[in-house]
């Protein structure tokens, strides 16, 4: 019998205790396996650093959630993306990355591409001819793609972009944090490799700092970045993989009521004056075409306002539902001015408001955000 996703999640891919029978899997903090009586490893386990017992699991379900063949978990959503693109790249081969996308990893692309001599350019991924004067044959290593990307929830045509950096030789690395395997699978699709903030969705309770990997197929490229987690130590700790995995369990219901809140949000909040609503499942969102087609059972939990003539800070300060931080995918709604965390450089719109959507009553969500904006 084929599981669907939602039951391998509920299931956590059946972790539970061999041991003692308990149906949630205990946190194993040993850092060292000793060997058995013929001085054999017991299932291969030498130390902790991948192969962690704990850990496999949420490797395990985050493979089977995006349709791939294995998962690396990592200690951070920075941390995965950071060694994927170093396992990939080496000096002289050409990156092309979105004009849109979280600034922190465009910020250090920039850097990481200047100090190793990595060609880079950015560009705007919804465009397809500008993605395709941008490869460069057999000279084009990777495509980074986020989608829908932060902030203004841009929306990537994965198949479309795969099928052109594949033609080029290039491949295709997809940052899919904000529309998690409920909303799209990037491997299906054609990607090479799916991303993932841990921290956010998968996670979902905005008490773990993670990332992830998930590749189609065991090769080379996935050779070079397991190696390198395990050479460098950029590992999820037991504690932080036990969350993770509790939190997987829940995330179809989760994802699924925040991108429900989501779109009944950002259609009421679009009928109110001088604001301006961003949002992939809008008509009026400039790939709404590509997310219908590409997205299922929902647009993401993430939207933005623009708050036209109003001080997007004195909006911030009226707030008493949504908590000000940075950071998304909770089950508590937030709210972020991302220009001003984005410094002086950022292109993000100065009125714009990120709105993280989390689990509460959209009543008293939509209440709170139009007497701010009254
Ligand atoms: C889309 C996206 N990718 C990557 C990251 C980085 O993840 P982490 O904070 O887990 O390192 C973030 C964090 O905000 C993000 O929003």
């Amino acid at each position: 019998m084929t599981l669907r996703p939602e039951t391998l999640a509920a299931k956590a891919v059946h972790a539970i205790d061999e041991a003692t029978g308990g149906i949630v899997p205990p946190i194993q903090l040993a850092t060292t396996y000793a060997r058995d009586a013929r001085y054999e490893l017991i299932e291969g386990r030498d130390y902790t650093r991948d192969k962690n017992p704990t850990v496999l699991p949420a490797e395990a379900l985050l493979a089977a959630l995006e349709g791939g063949a294995e998962a690396r978990v990592f200690a951070s959503g920075m941390a995965a993306a950071t060694t994927a693109i170093r396992a990939l790249v080496k000096p002289g081969d050409h990156i092309v990355a979105p004009r849109v996308g979280y600034y922190a990893l465009r910020n250090w692309l920039e850097k990481f591409c200047a100090r190793w001599q990595v060609h880079l350019d950015i560009v705007d991924m919804t465009d397809l001819s500008a993605v395709h004067a941008a490869l460069r044959k057999e000279r084009t290593r990777l495509v980074w793609v986020e989608t829908p990307a932060n902030p203004t929830w841009d929306v990537t045509d994965i198949a479309a972009v795969a099928d052109l950096a594949h033609a080029a030789g290039a491949l295709v690395a997809v940052d899919s944090t904000c529309a998690t395997p409920v909303h799209t699978k990037p491997i299906p699709l054609g990607a090479d490799l799916v991303m993932h903030s841990a921290t956010k969705y998968l996670s979902g309770h905005s008490d773990v700092l993670a990332g992830a990997l998930v590749t189609p197929s065991v090769d080379e490229a996935w050779e070079a970045i397991t190696e390198l987690r395990h050479t460098e130590g950029a590992v999820l700790g037991p504690v932080e993989a036990w969350l993770l995995l509790r939190g997987m369990r829940t995330l179809f219901v989760r994802v699924e009521r925040q991108s429900q809140t989501a779109l009944s949000l950002a259609q009421r909040l679009s009928s109110l004056s001088d604001v301006t609503v961003v949002y992939p499942g809008l008509a009026s969102h400039p790939q709404f075409a590509v997310a219908e087609t590409q997205m299922v059972d929902g647009f993401g939990g993430m939207l933005s306002i623009r708050v036209g003539r109003r001080d997007p800070l004195a909006v911030v300060r009226k707030l008493r539902v949504w908590l000000p931080a940075t950071s998304l995918g909770g089950v508590e709604s937030l709210v972020e001015h991302r220009a001003s965390v984005e410094g002086p450089t950022s292109p993000t719109p100065k009125d714009l408001l990120r709105l993280s959507v989390g689990l509460e009553h959209e009543e008293d969500l939509f209440e709170d955000l139009r007497q701010a904006l009254a």
